[in-house]
């Protein structure tokens, strides 16, 4: 999604070392390779094995011009030097592969086993935290990473079914948020948010993000731009945030709100390139309607 604008963005051309925290299926990796010819290299990861696999494929033809690891783009600055990137990418959410494949637990539409991990190797499944945890914090959840209005009521009918038998399956839970909040003609399936709200819970996605924006900035070489792609509100607000920050020529002591009197100056680490974020154009919201909530901003890193 928002291929051809972020490859833009980066200014992707010949050489230079790009790094791609999030291959999946390697669309951008693969426009990445082919515009940095001849000479660019990409280091690029992914926490799905599968999407590892699938990467590895579609990138045969470049080979010896690329590495991939399996791993969280959180942990990516201990690989790629600092000062080194010429451009970094996240483009976040899950896969249409992952939200396509029943076994993964992502998708209300299929019903499979409650999962929901992008890393499949450990940590907690959705069904772990729906058949464990307090009313009160799946509540939360819901509320913070979802803004479901019916949070607490559902939490409360969680806890009471798995009283008598604990989840297993997405189309269980999917059964019985629509018990709760009956659709009344509405196209949204009710489970659409909380389904995403445990998906971002499950997958730490807010703290990964910020660990991952935070190593961009280690990583980057000065002049070298951070691309990122959103899907959701919170995420974009993170991104918008963490750039404007970057971007301001000064700071706030520690724990303290924004009062101009107590602002601490100091050089601005960036620029924005987007002020307002690039969205998907025409063409692409008619050939892919799942790109409506994605949003595209962009730093550059200033020189030392
Ligand atoms: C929207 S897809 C990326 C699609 C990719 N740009 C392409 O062109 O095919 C998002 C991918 O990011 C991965 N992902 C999400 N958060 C991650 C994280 N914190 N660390 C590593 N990979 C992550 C998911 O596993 C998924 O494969």
């Amino acid at each position: 999604m928002l291929l051809k604008e972020s490859v833009e963005a980066l200014r992707v051309g010949p050489g230079g070392l790009w790094v791609d925290g999030t291959c999946g299926g390697g669309g951008h990796s693969e426009a990445i390779l082919e515009a940095s010819r001849p000479g660019g290299t990409l280091w690029a990861c992914d926490q799905d094995g599968d999407a590892i696999e699938a990467a590895t494929a579609r990138l045969a033809r470049f080979a010896g011009r690329f590495e991939l690891r399996r791993m969280n783009f959180s942990g990516l600055a201990g690989w790629v030097k600092a000062g080194s990137a010429t451009g970094v990418l996240y483009d976040l959410g899950v896969s249409s592969h992952q939200i396509n494949t029943a076994a993964r637990g992502f998708s209300f539409q299929m019903d499979g086993p409650l999962d929901m991990r992008m890393d499949g190797r450990g940590g907690p499944t959705a069904a772990d935290l729906v058949n464990t945890w307090p009313a009160a914090e799946l509540a939360r959840v819901f509320w913070e990473y979802g803004d479901v209005r019916e949070s607490r009521r559902i939490a409360r009918a969680i806890e009471s079914e798995r009283a008598s038998r604990p989840f297993e399956t997405t189309g269980r839970l999917a059964g019985l948020i629509e018990k709760v909040c009956p659709r009344r003609g509405q196209k949204k399936h009710p489970a659409t948010a909380p389904f995403m709200a445990l998906r971002i819970a499950v997958n730490l996605e807010l703290e990964r993000l910020e660990e991952g924006l935070a190593g961009a900035m280690r990583m980057l070489a000065p002049g070298g731009r951070l691309a990122v792609i959103t899907f959701h509100s919170i995420e974009d607000r993170m991104a918008k945030d963490f750039m404007r920050a970057e971007a301001r020529d000064y700071d706030n002591p520690a724990g303290e709100p924004d009062v101009p009197e107590l602002r601490i100056p100091r050089k601005p680490r960036a620029v924005l390139v987007t002020r307002r974020p690039v969205l998907p154009s025409a063409e692409e919201l008619d050939a892919n309607p799942r790109s409506r909530s994605a949003q595209l901003r962009v730093l550059e890193k200033t020189g030392d």
